[in-house]
Protein backbone atom coordinates (compact mmCIF):
# COMPACT_ATOMS: atom_id res chain seq x y z
CA UNK A 1 0.00 0.00 0.00
CA UNK A 2 2.81 2.45 0.34
CA UNK A 3 2.47 3.31 -3.63
CA UNK A 4 -0.41 4.52 -3.01
CA UNK A 5 -0.78 8.40 -3.94
CA UNK A 6 -1.35 10.84 -1.16
CA UNK A 7 -3.90 13.85 -1.64
CA UNK A 8 -4.62 17.18 -0.40
CA UNK A 9 -7.45 18.53 -0.77
CA UNK A 10 -7.20 22.90 -0.54
CA UNK A 11 -10.75 24.50 0.30
CA UNK A 12 -11.88 28.35 1.39
CA UNK A 13 -15.55 27.46 1.78
CA UNK A 14 -18.89 25.35 1.46
CA UNK A 15 -16.81 21.83 0.47
CA UNK A 16 -19.35 20.17 -1.75
CA UNK A 17 -16.51 19.49 -4.08
CA UNK A 18 -14.48 17.73 -1.12
CA UNK A 19 -17.54 15.94 -0.05
CA UNK A 20 -17.76 14.64 -3.50
CA UNK A 21 -13.70 13.22 -3.51
CA UNK A 22 -14.94 11.61 0.15
CA UNK A 23 -17.68 10.07 -0.61
CA UNK A 24 -15.63 8.65 -3.81
CA UNK A 25 -12.62 7.23 -2.19
CA UNK A 26 -15.26 5.21 0.26
CA UNK A 27 -17.32 3.97 -2.92
CA UNK A 28 -14.01 2.53 -4.33
CA UNK A 29 -14.61 5.17 -7.26
CA UNK A 30 -10.84 6.44 -6.55
CA UNK A 31 -9.13 3.68 -5.54
CA UNK A 32 -5.44 4.96 -6.38
CA UNK A 33 -4.88 7.61 -3.66
CA UNK A 34 -6.30 8.41 -0.11
CA UNK A 35 -7.24 12.11 1.06
CA UNK A 36 -4.15 12.59 3.51
CA UNK A 37 -4.95 16.06 4.54
CA UNK A 38 -7.28 19.34 4.05
CA UNK A 39 -5.65 22.58 3.66
CA UNK A 40 -7.77 25.65 4.45
CA UNK A 41 -7.26 29.10 3.97
CA UNK A 42 -10.43 30.19 5.56
CA UNK A 43 -10.52 29.22 9.49
CA UNK A 44 -14.65 29.06 9.39
CA UNK A 45 -14.99 27.58 6.33
CA UNK A 46 -17.82 24.09 6.55
CA UNK A 47 -15.14 22.29 5.00
CA UNK A 48 -13.40 21.84 7.48
CA UNK A 49 -15.75 20.39 9.38
CA UNK A 50 -16.84 17.72 6.14
CA UNK A 51 -12.89 16.97 6.91
CA UNK A 52 -13.27 16.84 10.60
CA UNK A 53 -16.66 13.77 10.41
CA UNK A 54 -14.46 11.95 7.77
CA UNK A 55 -11.62 12.18 10.09
CA UNK A 56 -8.89 13.84 7.44
CA UNK A 57 -6.50 15.97 9.16
CA UNK A 58 -6.83 19.77 8.26
CA UNK A 59 -4.60 22.98 8.53
CA UNK A 60 -5.45 26.21 8.34
CA UNK A 61 -3.62 28.71 6.87
CA UNK A 62 -4.20 32.34 7.05
CA UNK A 63 -2.65 34.96 4.78
CA UNK A 64 -3.90 37.64 6.64
CA UNK A 65 -1.75 35.99 9.39
CA UNK A 66 0.82 34.98 6.98
CA UNK A 67 1.74 38.51 6.48
CA UNK A 68 2.94 37.80 2.94
CA UNK A 69 1.38 35.65 0.06
CA UNK A 70 5.38 34.39 0.20
CA UNK A 71 5.04 33.38 4.05
CA UNK A 72 1.19 32.48 2.76
CA UNK A 73 2.39 29.77 0.38
CA UNK A 74 5.53 28.60 2.19
CA UNK A 75 2.99 27.60 4.94
CA UNK A 76 1.08 25.24 2.69
CA UNK A 77 3.77 24.05 1.02
CA UNK A 78 5.46 23.26 4.54
CA UNK A 79 1.99 21.43 5.72
CA UNK A 80 2.20 19.69 2.12
CA UNK A 81 5.54 18.42 2.32
CA UNK A 82 5.43 17.17 6.08
CA UNK A 83 2.15 14.93 4.97
CA UNK A 84 4.29 14.18 1.73
CA UNK A 85 1.89 14.96 -0.54
CA UNK A 86 1.87 13.67 -4.59
CA UNK A 87 -1.53 15.36 -5.60
CA UNK A 88 -2.75 18.59 -4.82
CA UNK A 89 -6.39 19.37 -5.39
CA UNK A 90 -7.88 22.89 -5.33
CA UNK A 91 -11.54 22.14 -4.35
CA UNK A 92 -13.28 25.64 -4.55
CA UNK A 93 -9.70 27.09 -3.56
CA UNK A 94 -10.42 30.68 -3.55
CA UNK A 95 -7.01 32.35 -3.91
CA UNK A 96 -4.50 32.29 -6.89
CA UNK A 97 -1.22 30.91 -6.68
CA UNK A 98 1.79 32.09 -7.73
CA UNK A 99 4.14 30.95 -10.12
CA UNK A 100 6.77 29.89 -7.30
CA UNK A 101 3.55 27.58 -5.95
CA UNK A 102 2.88 26.17 -9.26
CA UNK A 103 5.79 25.44 -10.77
CA UNK A 104 7.10 23.20 -7.76
CA UNK A 105 4.52 20.99 -8.66
CA UNK A 106 4.22 20.62 -12.27
CA UNK A 107 1.27 18.54 -13.40
CA UNK A 108 0.55 17.58 -9.83
CA UNK A 109 -1.61 20.80 -8.96
CA UNK A 110 -5.62 19.63 -10.24
CA UNK A 111 -7.88 22.40 -9.90
CA UNK A 112 -11.90 22.00 -10.61
CA UNK A 113 -13.88 25.24 -12.70
CA UNK A 114 -17.74 25.68 -12.80
CA UNK A 115 -17.71 26.74 -16.76
CA UNK A 116 -16.04 25.00 -20.13
CA UNK A 117 -12.99 26.06 -20.37
CA UNK A 118 -11.58 28.88 -22.24
CA UNK A 119 -15.37 30.54 -21.57
CA UNK A 120 -15.64 32.53 -18.76
CA UNK A 121 -12.33 31.69 -16.73
CA UNK A 122 -9.47 33.60 -15.65
CA UNK A 123 -8.73 35.78 -12.98
CA UNK A 124 -11.98 37.70 -11.61
CA UNK A 125 -14.12 33.90 -12.88
CA UNK A 126 -14.71 32.15 -9.42
CA UNK A 127 -18.00 30.95 -7.76
CA UNK A 128 -21.00 32.39 -8.12
CA UNK A 129 -19.56 34.83 -10.67
CA UNK A 130 -19.05 32.42 -13.84
CA UNK A 131 -22.33 31.32 -13.54
CA UNK A 132 -23.50 35.19 -13.65
CA UNK A 133 -21.31 35.58 -16.54
CA UNK A 134 -22.69 32.53 -18.59
CA UNK A 135 -26.07 33.66 -18.05
CA UNK A 136 -25.29 37.42 -18.96
CA UNK A 137 -23.37 36.00 -22.15
CA UNK A 138 -26.65 34.24 -22.97
CA UNK A 139 -24.97 30.72 -23.94
CA UNK A 140 -27.38 28.14 -24.42
CA UNK A 141 -24.69 25.31 -22.88
CA UNK A 142 -22.34 25.61 -20.14
CA UNK A 143 -20.49 23.33 -17.53
CA UNK A 144 -17.00 22.31 -15.88
CA UNK A 145 -13.49 21.49 -16.45
CA UNK A 146 -11.11 20.21 -14.17
CA UNK A 147 -7.29 20.64 -15.46
CA UNK A 148 -3.70 20.77 -14.47
CA UNK A 149 -2.84 24.33 -12.65
CA UNK A 150 0.68 26.18 -14.19
CA UNK A 151 1.24 29.85 -14.14
CA UNK A 152 -1.96 31.01 -16.04
CA UNK A 153 -4.93 31.10 -14.50
CA UNK A 154 -7.00 28.27 -15.28
CA UNK A 155 -4.65 27.91 -18.44
CA UNK A 156 -3.34 24.00 -17.28
CA UNK A 157 -4.05 21.20 -19.37
CA UNK A 158 -7.34 19.99 -19.14
CA UNK A 159 -8.40 16.76 -17.88
CA UNK A 160 -12.19 16.49 -18.41
CA UNK A 161 -15.04 18.53 -18.67
CA UNK A 162 -18.43 17.91 -18.89
CA UNK A 163 -21.58 20.11 -20.38
CA UNK A 164 -24.92 21.15 -18.41
CA UNK A 165 -27.64 22.55 -21.06
CA UNK A 166 -29.07 26.38 -19.18
CA UNK A 167 -32.56 26.36 -18.71
CA UNK A 168 -34.89 29.07 -19.45
CA UNK A 169 -35.70 30.19 -15.76
CA UNK A 170 -32.15 29.57 -14.38
CA UNK A 171 -30.85 31.81 -11.72
CA UNK A 172 -27.21 32.15 -10.94
CA UNK A 173 -28.02 29.58 -7.93
CA UNK A 174 -29.77 27.16 -9.84
CA UNK A 175 -27.18 27.26 -12.47
CA UNK A 176 -24.50 26.75 -10.04
CA UNK A 177 -26.22 24.03 -8.28
CA UNK A 178 -27.00 21.75 -11.29
CA UNK A 179 -23.18 22.32 -12.59
CA UNK A 180 -22.20 21.29 -9.46
CA UNK A 181 -24.65 18.26 -9.12
CA UNK A 182 -24.63 17.65 -12.98
CA UNK A 183 -20.66 17.73 -13.75
CA UNK A 184 -18.35 18.74 -10.93
CA UNK A 185 -19.13 16.13 -8.59
CA UNK A 186 -18.75 13.23 -10.81
CA UNK A 187 -15.52 14.80 -13.21
CA UNK A 188 -13.45 15.86 -10.27
CA UNK A 189 -13.17 12.52 -8.92
CA UNK A 190 -12.66 10.68 -12.33
CA UNK A 191 -9.99 13.47 -12.53
CA UNK A 192 -8.53 12.33 -9.50
CA UNK A 193 -8.76 8.77 -9.49
CA UNK A 194 -7.19 9.31 -13.82
CA UNK A 195 -4.26 11.36 -12.11
CA UNK A 196 -3.41 9.31 -9.36
CA UNK A 197 -4.02 5.83 -11.80
CA UNK A 198 -1.15 7.07 -13.57
CA UNK A 199 0.88 8.63 -10.39
CA UNK A 200 0.97 5.17 -9.06
CA UNK A 201 2.11 3.34 -11.97
CA UNK A 202 5.20 5.88 -12.10
CA UNK A 203 6.16 4.65 -7.76
CA UNK A 204 6.40 1.47 -8.87
CA UNK A 205 4.20 -1.11 -7.92
C1 LIG B 1 -17.32 25.26 -7.07
O1 LIG B 1 -18.39 25.55 -7.95
C2 LIG B 1 -16.00 25.36 -7.78
O2 LIG B 1 -16.04 24.92 -9.11
C3 LIG B 1 -15.77 26.85 -7.76
O3 LIG B 1 -16.19 27.24 -6.46
C4 LIG B 1 -17.21 26.35 -6.00
C5 LIG B 1 -16.80 25.79 -4.65
O4 LIG B 1 -17.81 25.03 -4.07
N1 LIG B 1 -14.39 27.17 -8.00
C6 LIG B 1 -14.00 28.23 -8.69
O5 LIG B 1 -14.76 29.07 -9.12
C7 LIG B 1 -12.49 28.34 -8.89
N2 LIG B 1 -12.18 29.28 -9.93
P1 LIG B 1 -17.55 23.95 -2.94
O6 LIG B 1 -16.75 24.64 -1.82
O7 LIG B 1 -18.90 23.56 -2.46
O8 LIG B 1 -16.79 22.81 -3.55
Amino acid sequence: MDNQVRIAVLVSGGGTNLQALIDAEQAGTIQSGSIQLVVSNNPSAFALERAAKAGIDTVVVSRKKCGSQEAFEQAIMDALSQYQIDIIVLAGFMSILSERFTSTYPKRIINVHPSLIPSFCGKGFYGLRVHEAALAYGVKVTGATVHFVNEIPDGGEIILQKAVAIRENDTPETLQKRVMRLAEWKILPAAVEKVAAQMKGQKGE
